[in-house]
């Protein structure tokens, strides 16, 4: 049987750090607050579009892989924040990368994107369609963020990375998963402004508000991130104890906590970085893994679960098999242009562009 083995891997976080002292400057809340209900100690915020950050990412996991651009055969783009959404941000980076002629796709399911595009490439490169794949988790949310609100502003940030897969006959990657949604709880996460419901109600694209309702999407999201936990170690007929490491999306530390603690895994093999980047949405887990990789905690062949849920209200989880290699083939030049702004003065300039009429 045919399997889809991770063989390459790279992360993009822009460079402009918002620390929650620089929240407190312009929203009533404070860092005791933020750190005691979410873990989030800073966050970052990009200088430059969603597209840059993942082709940055994406030229890494290639050289990881050390698979050449044009050799790619399919690219799944996770977001929510897409620059356009015609032309797709998937055939912005085929082109930017070179990568031509391959199936280029987006995929948004909000925080589970990068998953669900992990499982459908899993699913073509096994069924034979492709035989490798580019699964991105980028996101850019600072200029989608309702930055008067502090019921949301203090919990997300800007970040991406990108993974490779190519078809392997061993039994690695992704072995077993459980993807699901709760459509009828969609209106608890909702960002008014972001689509063609919003067209002649008097609101430009991109002037948002949240709809959110924290603590229903705290209960609903350790719901589902357990029962995905469950069903998808059920399929694997695996046990807890078996996985090496858990790589959840990084929401919030005492959901972490809580779905660690049903699933019946302890916290030192659970992945942690939310502190420091906040929710990063589809990205939150894809870097999750590079930074694993990088500090040592994924060994080869690990078992890994990667719990997730996001707007829709989506969730998932998967079993993955890491293979033999742990370090990357080959690294790249590619890097960010310099950001001369702070963070603050990039959040501050969304603001003051929202107040100016259009
Ligand atoms: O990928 C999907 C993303 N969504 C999530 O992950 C959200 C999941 N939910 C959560 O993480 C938590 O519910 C929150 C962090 C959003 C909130 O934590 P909580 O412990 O559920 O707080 P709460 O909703 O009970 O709010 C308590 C108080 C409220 O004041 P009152 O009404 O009790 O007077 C809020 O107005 O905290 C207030 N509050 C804040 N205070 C200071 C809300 N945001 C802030 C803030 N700073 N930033």
């Amino acid at each position: 049987m045919t399997h889809a083995a991770i063989t390459g891997w790279g992360k993009c976080l822009p460079p402009a750090v918002l620390s929650n002292a620089d929240l407190a400057t312009f929203l009533d809340t404070t860092d005791e607050w933020i750190t005691s209900r979410t873990g989030i100690r800073e966050r970052r915020i990009s200088h430059v579009p969603l597209g840059e950050l993942a082709y940055v990412a994406s030229r890494r996991a290639l050289a990881a892989a050390a698979l050449e651009p044009r050799e790619v055969e399919l690219i799944v783009f996770g977001t929510c924040s897409h620059d356009d959404q015609v032309p797709n941000m998937a055939s912005g980076l085929q082109c930017r990368i070179g990568a031509e002629g391959c199936a280029a796709m987006d995929l948004n399911t909000a925080c589970t994107s990068f998953l669900y595009g992990l499982s459908t490439a899993t699913a073509m490169i096994r069924s034979g369609v492709v035989s490798n794949a580019l699964v991105v988790g980028a996101e850019l949310i600072s200029p989608f963020m309702d930055w008067t609100d502090r019921n949301v502003a203090v919990l997300f940030g800007d970040g991406a990375a990108a993974v490779v897969l190519q078809a392997t006959e061993r039994p690695e990657g992704v072995l077993a998963e459980l993807l699901g949604c709760s459509g009828e709880s969609r209106e608890i996460l909702r960002v008014h402004g972001m689509g063609g419901a919003y067209v002649n109600k008097g609101r430009p694209y991109g002037e948002v508000s949240w709809q959110f309702e924290g603590q229903e999407i705290f209960r609903k999201a350790v719901h589902g991130m357990s029962h995905a936990c469950e069903a998808a170690l059920g399929k694997a007929k695996l046990e807890p104890p078996e996985i090496d490491l858990v790589v959840p999306h990084q929401a919030n530390l005492r959901i972490i906590e809580a779905v660690a603690k049903r699933a019946r895994v302890p916290m030192e093999r659970v992945y942690v970085n939310v502190q420091r980047y906040g929710n990063m949405s589809s990205a939150t887990v894809p870097v999750a893994l590079c930074e694993a990789l990088e500090g040592g905690r994924i060994r080869p062949g690990s078992l890994l679960l990667t719990p997730a849920f996001g707007g829709g209200l989506s969730y998932c989880a998967q079993v993955l098999r890491w293979g033999e290699r742990t370090h990357p083939l080959g690294s790249s030049d590619a890097e960010l242009p310099p950001c001369d702004r702070s963070a603050l003065e990039i959040v501050r300039d969304v603001l003051e562009a929202k107040r100016r009429p259009a």
